[in-house]
């Protein structure tokens, strides 16, 4: 009996360790503008803007991994240009690079004007997303597969960028405190 909760936990902790392409995963979400996107210039709120690159970055991670992800990291945004009330939105997301547990993403954000079907490229930012299992540890997750000569270079700047990034994060992490665990597992503490 025991060794079938074995089972049953290793499995639960266990991920499809299949590798997938980018293109597998690759995802394109498309949102009108409306007032409440805005602010009362009509210009669309940078916070926003992020939730939908967070959004997208969490749905390719999601697909590659099947399992819960989290944000880990959001490298640098830079707005380059405006979106406005009206416009249709796009944020288009793709793997870049796997590490053992994290990943990058990569989100490029385009304003489509519908009266001219013009794009604006608006922003783009590189995502670290970690897939947890039940308990909310990182695990492991499968390897890409790049293709393209654009998906083999985005591959190996993303490598470059992550060096970068850990080398940067050495953040310290508070003691887990129980009040910010999930629910359910309240009545443990
Ligand atoms: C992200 C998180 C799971 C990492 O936990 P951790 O205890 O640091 O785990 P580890 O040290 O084992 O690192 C796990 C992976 O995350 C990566 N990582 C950790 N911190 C990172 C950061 N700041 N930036 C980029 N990657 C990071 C590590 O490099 C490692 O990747 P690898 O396995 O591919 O080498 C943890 O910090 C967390 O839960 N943060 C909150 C996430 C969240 O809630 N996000 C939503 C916003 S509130």
């Amino acid at each position: 009996m025991k060794s079938n909760i074995l089972i049953i936990e290793l499995y639960e902790n266990m991920i499809e360790m299949e590798e997938k392409t980018v293109a597998e995963t690759r995802v394109e979400l498309a949102q009108i503008m409306y007032p409440e996107h805005a602010n009362p210039a009509g210009n669309v709120h940078g916070g926003y803007i992020l939730k939908l690159i967070d959004q997208a970055g969490a749905i390719v991670a999601a697909r590659h991994t099947h399992s819960n992800v989290v944000t880990a990291s959001v490298d640098r945004m830079d707005f380059i240009s405006p979106a406005f009330i009206g416009n249709l939105v796009f944020a288009k997301a793709s793997l870049n690079y796997v590490g053992k547990t994290s990943m990058e993403i990569g989100v490029r954000i385009e304003a489509e004007c519908l009266k001219t079907g013009r794009h604006t490229h608006i922003g783009s930012a590189y995502l670290t997303f970690v897939a947890l299992d039940k308990d909310d540890n990182p695990i492991e997750i499968p390897k890409v597969i790049p293709e393209t000569e654009e998906e083999k270079r985005r591959y190996e700047e993303a490598q470059q960028r992550r060096k970068r990034r850990l080398k940067k994060s050495r953040a310290s992490k508070d003691e887990p405190q129980s009040c910010i665990v999930r629910p359910e597992k309240l009545e443990e503490f």
